[in-house]
């Protein structure tokens, strides 16, 4: 009996086979129990000697299962440590990295520039009256020049999204007269217009304005095309064309040779081969009078950035949409 309880026991490594065993060989049916309860029919003579054996088989089955089950228990918290042990040597995972959308890139490095050049930030808000954002630009309502800016409304009326951050010439002109001007306002602009590859309905601008004696077209020329070549290379060819703004005179736009596709025609470069980034001129007087600073003694040129383009030129981006399309394969490559 023993021999056979034994030799089963040593195979077991379940915490239930370990039951079963006890039922088997310990219960009330098991073989040395049945032995036990039989002693009654037995030969008096016999009893002790048949009872101390069976109790013999009975303590050593119980000791081995006790033993048995410590092993079988031990077994199995060591396959638990096992299975859930952490490898602290192993290299740990990398969380994805974030980056600065592209424009927010060209937009400091533009600031950058101007910083350099002694130009000061200065914010202005993006929701605008309807009087900084036309009539003291030189625009009033019933100019045809209003035209040139398709506008978002708010309900509340006369009051609008900002089409430029021109307004924030009147602005920072207000601010720091008498005192000369040199200031930089970048800024998201909006305008109510078919959307294509050059353009979009919301985008950042950044204004330039300077406001002082002496000031001439010749500073206007020098500071864009030094910021040009600053920002593009040395190398880098720009066109002043004459053009019209109420709110400067004489006016121009800059243009940078498009070299997003070699200038092969696409909807960037379309077939001239330039890209306009910019309006510029020599701020009107009626502005520096609503400014606050008498025309017949200060002077001052103002221009107005186009940073997507401007972004768009650097890495050669084809059509302006990606800006906003939120494509992390686009996004990634910055
Ligand atoms: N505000 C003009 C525009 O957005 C650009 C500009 C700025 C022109 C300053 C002249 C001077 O179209």
């Amino acid at each position: 009996i023993r021999q056979t309880a034994l030799s089963a026991l040593a195979s077991i490594d379940t915490e239930d086979a370990l039951q079963e065993w006890r039922r088997a060989y310990l219960g009330k049916s098991a073989p040395v129990m049945e032995l036990m309860r039989s002693m009654g029919k037995m030969p008096p003579e016999l009893r002790p000697l048949v009872g101390k054996a069976a109790n013999e088989v009975k303590q050593a089955l119980e000791a081995a299962l006790e033993e048995r089950g410590e092993a079988v228990k031990q077994a199995a918290l060591q396959h638990a440590l096992e299975r859930d042990a952490v490898d602290v040597t192993l290299p740990g995972r990398q969380p994805a990295r974030g980056g600065l959308h592209p424009v927010t890139q060209t937009l400091r490095d533009v600031l950058a520039i101007f910083g350099d050049m002694g130009f000061q930030v200065y914010q202005s808000p993006e929701v605008e009256t309807d009087a900084y954002n036309f009539e003291l630009l030189n625009i009033p309502s019933y100019h045809p020049a209003r035209d040139m800016w398709d506008t978002f409304h708010i309900l509340q009326k006369g009051v609008v999204l900002r089409t430029h951050t021109s307004p924030g010439q009147i602005r920072s002109m207000e601010e720091r007269n008498p005192e000369p001007v040199r200031v930089v306002l970048p800024g998201m602009v909006y305008r109510y217009e078919q959307i294509s590859a050059r353009s979009e309905i919301q985008f950042n601008q950044v204004e330039l304005l300077v406001v002082g004696k002496n000031i001439t077209m010749a500073d206007l020329k020098g500071t864009l095309q030094d910021f040009v070549r600053r920002l593009f290379g040395n190398n880098a060819r720009t066109r002043l064309r004459p053009s019209y703004f109420p709110f400067t005179e004489p006016s121009a736009e800059m243009d940078v040779e498009c070299f997003v596709c070699g200038g092969k025609g696409c909807p960037v470069c379309k077939r001239s081969g330039w890209l306009e980034i910019l309006g510029c001129g020599m701020v009107h007087p009626v502005v520096l009078q609503n400014g606050g600073y008498d025309p017949t003694v200060y002077t001052g040129f103002a221009a107005g950035l186009g940073i997507e383009r401007i972004t768009m030129l650097r890495h050669r981006i084809e059509d302006i949409r990606y800006f906003w399309s939120n494509d992390i394969r686009f996004l990634e490559q910055f």
